[in-house]
């Protein structure tokens, strides 16, 4: 049979020649699918002589298996062809760096908060909060501020819309939080020791006012607490927050909610327009304090014959900027990313506090 031996160089030539699977496939069709040339030959044994058969039979299925062979072994090159080009142009560098990804930043109010905190509950201070909105008798009552008292007018207060017909004294956003120390101590009793750090509320706006700030309370209430131990407590703090040691200066002033009271300033010199705290003979006022008023402590169901002690609050904003020579009191809340990036703290940044408190 002439004819097989031709169609199989035929065919082994097709299969030899296929460049790719897809034409492989069609080769392999037009032999050995249903309606392929060789299985048309092999259907056609049927109307062959028994004699023709013997010959042929053997000779189409050994055409068959020696074509399904190639085929195999075409496809197994092209493959093996295919999986080297894609590996020739698909590769990855894996020694290049990872694509650089945005990262947040801790901000220095959160920062500066954290400071604050850790140095405090070193002094055995514990954290409490209190309401943002905060009522009338909170705000001003408790802490012996009277309704015609200057301090609610110097406050600059935002007050909340009142319901309908109400007469009610309306709710404020707290102005400082000083009424923390009447929520603490209705709901925890003495003796205590407290910082209070959160957001306050007044109207005003310029370079070291924003209507929204920060401020930390401080309350400490016991049977012989007195004014020595709020000096030390201060300079303890400021000392571990500045990392170097810093003197402080109480000059004495008027609170409604402390008698005596003091404002107190921290040491400091001016390096070309540059503040250092620490050093130096001049004075910058970081904060009010005092001895508790006896009316306060009434006032939050404390028996003032029993128990004294101080307060003191402070600008969070204020000390950040000094600590961390932050020249504008706005930016802080300004969103700016540039800002951010600049002075944000990293989350693992360890804080600058000098040790051992
Ligand atoms: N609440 C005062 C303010 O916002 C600050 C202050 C002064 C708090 C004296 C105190 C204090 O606890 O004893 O201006």
């Amino acid at each position: 049979m002439d004819g097989i031996a031709d169609l199989r160089d035929r065919y082994l030539n097709e299969i030899g020649g296929a460049a790719d699977e897809a034409t492989l496939e069609n080769v392999r069709l037009a032999a050995l699918g249903k309606k392929g040339e060789v299985s048309l030959l092999m259907r056609s044994l049927g109307k062959m002589s028994p004699e023709e058969r013997k010959t042929a039979g053997p000779a189409l299925n050994a055409l068959k298996n020696t074509l399904n062979d190639a085929i195999t072994e075409a496809k197994d090159r092209l493959a093996a062809a295919a999986l080297d080009a894609r590996l020739a142009t698909e590769w990855a560098d894996v020694t290049l760096g990872a694509r650089p990804s945005r990262q947040g930043s801790v901000h220095p109010i959160s920062q500066v908060t954290e400071e604050v905190t850790t140095i405090f509950a070193d002094l055995g201070f514990s954290v409490a909060e209190g309401p943002q909105i905060e009522t009338d008798f909170y705000n001003f009552d408790a802490l012996n501020i009277s309704p015609e008292h200057p301090a609610r007018q110097e406050m600059d207060t935002f007050y909340m819309a009142r319901a309908e017909g109400s007469n009610a004294a309306p709710n404020v956003l707290r102005t400082h939080t000083s009424p923390v120390q009447i929520r603490h101590l209705e709901a925890h009793g003495t003796p205590c020791r407290v910082i209070a750090p959160g957001r306050v509320y007044r109207s005003d706006y310029d370079q070291t006012h924003t209507p929204m700030f920060h401020q930390i309370e401080g309350l400490a209430i016991d049977r012989d607490i007195n004014m020595a131990n709020l000096k030390w407590v201060l300079e303890e703090f400021f000392s571990a927050f500045f990392g170097t040691s810093v003197k402080t200066r109480f000059r004495s002033s008027y609170f409604p909610f402390t008698e005596p009271s003091a404002e107190v300033d921290i040491q400091c010199e001016w390096v070309d327009g540059q503040v250092r705290v620490g050093q130096g003979d001049d004075w910058l006022e970081v904060l009010g304090s005092g001895m508790v008023h006896p009316k306060v402590l009434k006032a939050a169901g404390v028996d003032p014959n029993e128990w004294q002690g101080f307060a003191f609050g402070m600008g969070i904003d204020r000390i950040a900027m000094l600590k961390y020579g932050i020249p504008d009191l706005r930016a802080f809340f300004d969103s700016d990313l540039r800002w951010l990036r600049h002075y944000g703290f990293g989350a693992l940044d360890v804080p600058t506090l000098r040790g051992g408190v």
